[in-house]
């Protein structure tokens, strides 16, 4: 038989159970597609119970995900923090590979499973970790800062870890003049914008991101006046410049929550706005978003599978994990800088930093004088 599919019907009982749920999203997933998600909704609540599981999901789940089958979710740094305190045999988590691998980095002895290893990110495979010796040896004695967003054999080459929640604040801890921050150069240019620590920068971008611009924005806030406009950092600088706000994912729903601007729009993953809007019926979302794909591999019915054939292991061979524990570990000893609420406020309207073409090994070489 197969287990998927096995006993998922969309019964009156299913319907009752579900009810709850389907009441917070109804403004989001149409009725019609209730039907479809309920009995995985059903069946996925029973599993976690008797595998002792708990769902971690990111906050570009989709809604039946992020609202229907998740106990906890967030940002990057947040699943971290959440990874190091879940009290569960097996963590699933409903995201990206390198945010699995983070879970099991802090949690070796525990049971980290991805629904698909095949979600990945643009930034975790645009450097590799005999990248980041090389970047040693050219600029020997400058310390590496890695965006979380990278596989464990980066991590393991790094001082320490950061996310878009607290990427500034790290790369001042280092009380350095000089760092390597790798890979992101859109978020960079961004910590460049907000640190005199000059900043040697790789090519790696976010293909969800950067397709932004500030052109759409502009068009957007011309037919939309009092529109407000809130941007993650692994946007081009460009269109920061135009962002009343820059945050991470949890930095944005935070400001929403607190500014309540009756009509947003936020320059990132689609799946945002529906689950915030979910939240803050009251604000009117637009949404020219872009899709991550690879955020999109992670569907109920695979997060069913994994409960119950405990696939797909995340693991990280011992000596790697140690290595890139310390670097998590110090990234969490700063936490969650974002001011008050989880807000910065939007960069100052500056010059944008030069984007030198990469050098033979990838580096951009710093910001320049
Ligand atoms: P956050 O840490 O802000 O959630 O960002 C992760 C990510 O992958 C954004 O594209
Ligand atoms: Fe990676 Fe971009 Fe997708 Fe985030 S949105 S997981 S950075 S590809």
């Amino acid at each position: 038989m197969d287990l998927e599919t096995a006993g998922l019907e969309y019964t009156p009982e299913i319907a009752r159970r579900t009810a709850p749920v389907y009441e917070r999203v109804r403004d989001v997933i149409p009725a019609v597609e209730w039907p479809v998600h309920a009995p995985y909704v059903a069946a996925i609540q029973d599993w976690k119970t008797k595998r002792n599981a708990v769902i971690l999901a990111h906050n570009y789940q989709t809604p039946e995900i992020f609202h229907g089958v998740a106990d906890l979710s967030g940002d990057s740094l947040a699943l971290a923090q959440q990874a190091v305190e879940a009290d569960a045999e097996v963590i699933i988590l409903c995201g990206v590979h390198f945010m699995a691998e983070t879970a099991k980095i802090l949690n070796p002895d525990k049971t980290v499973l991805i629904p698909d290893p095949e979600a990945g990110c643009s930034l975790a495979s645009s450097i590799t970790g005999a990248d980041v010796r090389a970047l040693r040896e050219r600029y020997p004695g400058v310390p590496v800062v890695t965006y979380v967003n990278t596989t464990a054999d980066v991590k393991a080459e790094t001082d320490v870890c950061c996310t878009s929640a607290n990427a500034v604040a790290v790369v001042e801890s280092l009380g350095t003049d000089r760092v390597i921050f790798l890979p992101d150069r859109y978020l960079g240019h961004y910590v460049a914008r907000h640190t005199d620590v000059e900043m040697i920068l790789w090519h790696g971008s976010c293909e969800v991101h950067e397709r932004f611009s500030a052109r759409e924005i502009r068009d957007h806030r011309q037919r939309y006046p009092g529109l407000r406009v809130i941007a993650h950092p692994e946007c081009p600088g460009e269109v920061l410049d135009e962002a009343d706000f820059v945050g991470s994912t949890s930095g944005m729903i935070r400001w929403v929550g607190d500014e309540k601007p009756p009509r947003v729009m936020m320059v990132t993953e689609c799946s945002m706005s529906d689950n915030v809007a979910v939240e803050h019926p009251e604000v009117d979302f637009l949404r020219p978003c872009n899709l991550c794909p690879h955020m999109k591999r992670i569907t109920l019915p695979k997060i069913l599978r994994s409960l119950q054939t405990l696939e797909h292991h995340v693991e990280v061979p011992g000596d790697v994990a140690v290595r890139a524990r310390r670097a998590v570990q110090r990234m969490l000893d700063v936490g969650r800088t974002e001011g008050a609420g989880g807000s910065r406020p939007a960069m100052p309207p500056m010059p944008a930093v030069p984007v030198p073409s990469a050098g033979p090994s990838g580096a951009e070489g710093g910001p320049g004088p």
